[in-house]
């Protein structure tokens, strides 16, 4: 149920794991690991800055409750690592990421190899 509501209302801005992400004109929405109960109740009936505000007419204060135990568990989930730490994803999804950036990199050295030589002929 919370993370129903979590994934519907906060992942969006905040993304999947919790750890923020990057919002229109350059706002962030910041990472909710080191958030209190309190400061993400807080937050969800002030709205504060770029962030809308929840009323209990769209979330219910019982449904804040479940919310709140929800990013309570992303809190606890143990940081999977990985070299960069990106967004918390893992070696293993960080592997796919540097194999795809890598092809691609080595897709363009082959564009820009064969272009120089065309640009010879
Ligand atoms: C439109 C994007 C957006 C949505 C949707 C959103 N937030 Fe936010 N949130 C933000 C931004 C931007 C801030 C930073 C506001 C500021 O301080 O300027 C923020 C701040 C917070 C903070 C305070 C973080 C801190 O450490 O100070 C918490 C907690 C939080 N949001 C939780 C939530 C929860 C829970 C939801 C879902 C009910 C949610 N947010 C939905 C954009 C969003």
């Amino acid at each position: 149920m919370g993370m129903k509501l979590y994934l519907s209302n906060c992942a969006h801005c905040h993304s999947w794991s919790g750890a923020g992400g990057a919002l229109t004109d350059g706002r962030w929405a910041p990472e909710i690991h080191d958030a209190t109960p309190r400061e993400i109740y807080e937050a969800m009936v002030t709205g504060p800055g770029a962030m809308p505000m929840f009323s209990d007419t769209v979330i219910t204060s019982d449904e804040k409750q479940e919310l709140i135990s929800y990013v309570k568990t992303l809190q606890d989930e143990p940081n999977a690592g990985g070299v960069f730490d990106l967004a918390r994803v893992g070696q293993v999804a960080e592997g796919l990421i540097s194999w795809t950036i890598g092809l691609a990199l080595i897709i363009a050295c082959a564009i820009w190899i064969t272009a120089k030589q065309r640009a010879h002929d």
